[in-house]
């Protein structure tokens, strides 16, 4: 019997078949690609999922905590439009998520919940969407390409969505590049942050943002590290949203005379990141002078050193059952 049979003819009954996915984090705009630029981070948030009797949401972990455990949950709400997509009726589903990914902080979590959904329920199809309509979708759900094109398809992604039409190209991210992302201990929403943004901004600014995203992007291909503190820089967004991020100025204007290859603010922040070249071992400096910074404008962070995620979202296995999830993730 395919998925097929059992979501029309077949729905009362619990398939054996359960889909679990791993999606990593992500970072958005880097500096001056804003809505443009995103990277794939070693940070994961994992969904199983499988057709079932009646719909639950199964919550593990602290960074789940609080979200709603039924069809208002937005795993499911995602779900349903991959299968009203392959056009079949939606159907209850049994979810479980684990998320290392801290919420409202400009780490991708949204997205990683978006793109895990989409490819869990596209896994269940009997027929599966192709990627690049995965990647349509949730540019429309999430509507920056940033962040969903990096959990998709891992590795830094080059992107824009037009409000129709979603293109990319990923880039490999260069061999010895890390990150530490200073991750303060408020939230901040991305309405909030690009409630901020000016609605036009000077001719000058525009070619500024131009100029550094397409030097960044020049920078990444070609292995150019000494160029990347200066490409990092960036007119459009950042310093708007300095208002809302005490300490931000500082450290990127800082990082690099710490270590830093460059730094930026994470997405629609409140997170700040900073690439470093992992051979340079001037993590204490740089993770030092990221927390006393912050500290000396009264804002608490924790700091991760995060390697990119070279590979996006990932169907981990076809069989199974829920009580065999945590397993999973902690094998992973
Ligand atoms: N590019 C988007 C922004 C990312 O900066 O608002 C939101 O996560």
């Amino acid at each position: 019997m395919t998925t097929h049979d059992r979501i029309d003819k077949n729905a009362g009954t619990l398939p054996e078949t359960t889909v679990v996915v791993k999606v990593p984090a992500s970072t958005a705009n880097l500096g001056p690609g804003f809505d443009s630029l995103g990277m794939a981070l070693e940070l994961y948030t994992w969904i199983a999922m499988s057709i079932a009797e009646k719909t639950v949401v199964h919550l593990h972990g602290e960074q789940t905590e609080g979200l709603p455990d039924g069809k208002d949950n937005l795993l499911y709400e995602v779900a349903v439009k991959v299968f009203e997509r392959a056009g079949l009726a939606a159907p209850e589903l049994e979810i479980s998520n684990y998320s290392e990914i801290p919420l409202t902080r400009g780490l991708g979590s949204s997205a990683a919940a978006i793109v895990g959904a989409l490819a869990a329920a596209n896994a269940l199809l009997p027929e599966p969407l192709p990627v690049e309509e995965l990647f349509r979708l949730a540019c429309t759900l999430e509507h920056h390409p940033d962040n969903v094109g990096a959990s998709l398809f891992g590795g830094i992604v080059v992107a824009y969505w037009d409000g129709t039409e979603a293109r990319h190209i990923g880039v490999q991210p260069l061999e010895h590049l890390e990150s530490f992302v200073a991750i303060p201990d408020f939230e901040l929403s991305t309405r909030k942050a690009r409630e901020v943004l000016p609605q036009s901004l000077p001719l000058k600014d525009a070619v500024f943002n131009i100029g550094h995203s397409n030097l960044l992007v020049a920078a990444f291909c070609s292995g150019r590290y000494e160029l990347i503190a200066d490409a990092m820089q960036d007119a459009l967004h950042q310093p708007y949203r300095a208002r809302l991020i005490p300490g931000m100025p500082e450290v990127l204007a800082g990082a690099a005379s710490h270590g830093a290859l460059g730094a930026a603010l994470s997405g629609a922040g409140p997170t700040l990141i900073a690439l470093a070249d992992a051979r340079e071992e001037q993590g204490e400096e740089l993770t030092d002078f990221l927390k006393n910074t912050m500290a000396e404008h009264g804002i608490d962070v924790s700091i991760r050193r995060l390697k990119p995620s070279r590979e996006g979202v990932r169907v981990l296995t076809l069989a199974g059952n829920h009580r065999t999830f945590m397993e999973t993730v902690r094998k992973e």
